[in-house]
């Protein structure tokens, strides 16, 4: 049973045009590709190019969650898009997607920026602002959109990735009803991730940014293991997280997922017994965490491996394998997300996925999105990577797609497919 009726209804997807094999990456840069695919978790990286910016992402999900729930454009009161990526340091994304895709004037209309945290602070906005009443009746779209963009030759460089991922958030929780009220936040003031404003490209500090969500993902999932507990979602003699049949986590990079579930057992471990783990007990955990890790979240890494890192989006496209991996089984099925946004903050909340949850998403259509996609070489890459933030390639909108298409009169403009 979940503890509220309010959620994700449906969702759609947007991806870039083009993708890079991960080995191909590797190549190029003369590294051993078992550092990106073993050692990072890395098999295949989203490009865009300018044209595919984040609100050509953002509308491209949302046309698509139009066309595909069947909803009715004038129920929407609320447009909410999380990014990192956004293109004006006044206008918001949300804007442009309510003008390119006809959203109603009367909708609250704004852009949520916590680095990846941010979708995650619009769901749960938007789905208390339906839990209160103040939706009276209408649904609220929330969208994650980035692009993730690191420089060239840097140790971010196989990190990149870029999409969408649109949510339909209303009292028909189809795909997962949130347990709202049970989640754990955990913020700090760091440098571990940041991007001031001018630069296309951030400046990051990578392993202490890792340090940073480790730290974070401790203190969030005490935070919903005590409110969990105490609602009676999971029961106080075994593990919290082991009571969970699915765990999503932000995923900057796919290994970074086992890095923090391995973190949250041992954390939950160290605290019921009060004292570190001695070492038969930290041999006995490597084992039992391996086994938990490939159960409960390697479902959640099918898309993440073949998209690459999304900011604000990954854990949404987490969530998404999840119900793709688990099909009709997962259905009324307690899941754990955990959402961390460099700066820094986090938060871990839970909810029921929906009895109907996996045909929902297959309406997604994201098999043949992946399809269609075009494998680039190094060369192709380096192309891309070369051209100016408005120089998107002179091409049409994929069908069903938006493009950015340059600036005119100051102001930028887009073309849709
Ligand atoms: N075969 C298998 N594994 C290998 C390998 C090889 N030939 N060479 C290295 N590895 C492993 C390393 O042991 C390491 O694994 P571990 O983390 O489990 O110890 C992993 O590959 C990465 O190697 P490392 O030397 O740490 O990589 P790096 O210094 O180039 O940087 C990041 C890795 C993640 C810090 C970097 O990609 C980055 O800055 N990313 C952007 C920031 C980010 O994503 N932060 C995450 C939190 S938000």
């Amino acid at each position: 049973m979940s503890l509220s009726d309010v959620g994700i209804e449906a969702l759609a997807v947007a991806l870039p045009r083009r993708y890079l094999p991960i080995e191909a990456l590797a190549r190029l840069r003369g590294v051993e590709p078992a550092k990106l695919t073993v050692g990072l978790g890395a098999r295949e990286m989203a490009v865009p190019d300018p044209g595919e910016d984040s609100v050509a992402l953002a509308a491209t999900a949302v046309q698509r969650l139009l066309a595909t729930s069947g909803l009715d454009p004038a129920r929407v009161g609320l447009l909410a898009v999380g990014t990192e990526s956004g293109v004006d340091s006044a206008k918001p994304v949300a804007s442009f997607v309510q003008g390119l895709v006809g959203l109603p004037r009367e909708a609250r209309v704004f852009d949520v920026q916590h680095a990846c945290y941010g979708g995650t602070a619009a769901l749960l906005a938007a789905s208390e602002w339906i839990a209160s009443g103040a939706a009276d009746g209408r649904v609220a779209i929330v969208v994650a959109a980035d692009v993730a963009r690191y420089g060239a030759r840097t140790a971010g460089e196989p990190t990149q990735g870029a999409g969408a991922v649109a949510m339909l958030v209303s009292e028909r929780p189809e795909v997962l009803a949130l347990d709202l009220g049970v989640s754990g936040a955990f913020a700090t003031d760091v440098h571990d991730f940041w991007r001031p404003v001018g630069r296309r490209e951030p400046l990051v500090d990578g392993h202490y940014s890792i340090q940073c969500y480790l730290d974070a993902v401790a203190g969030a999932s005490r935070g919903w293991r005590a409110r969990a507990e105490r609602r009676g979602l999971v029961t106080k003699g075994a593990p919290a997280s082991a009571q969970l049949a699915r765990l999503a986590y932000h995923v900057p990079f796919c290994k970074m997922a086992r890095k923090a579930h391995l973190h949250v057992r041992r954390t939950e471990l160290e605290d019921r017994l009060g004292r570190p783990l001695d070492a038969d007990e930290l041999a006995a955990e490597d084992a039992a965490g391996a086994a938990s890790f490939e159960r409960q979240v390697v479902p959640s890494l099918e898309l993440p491996a073949r998209i690459g890192n999304t900011y604000t989006a990954a854990l949404y496209f987490g969530l998404t394998s999840l119900v793709r991996q688990g099909g009709p089984a997962l259905g009324g099925q307690r899941v754990g997300l955990f959402s961390y946004g460099s700066g820094c903050a986090s938060e871990m909340y839970s909810g029921v996925v929906g009895a109907r949850a996996s045909e929902v998403v297959a309406r997604a259509g994201i098999d043949d999105l992946l399809a269609a996609r075009e494998p680039l070489d190094g060369e192709g890459y380096e192309r891309i990577l070369a051209l100016g933030a408005g120089e998107p390639l002179d091409e049409a909108p994929a069908p069903g797609a938006f493009r950015f298409r340059g600036v005119v009169d100051d102001k930028r403009t887009y073309a849709r497919a």
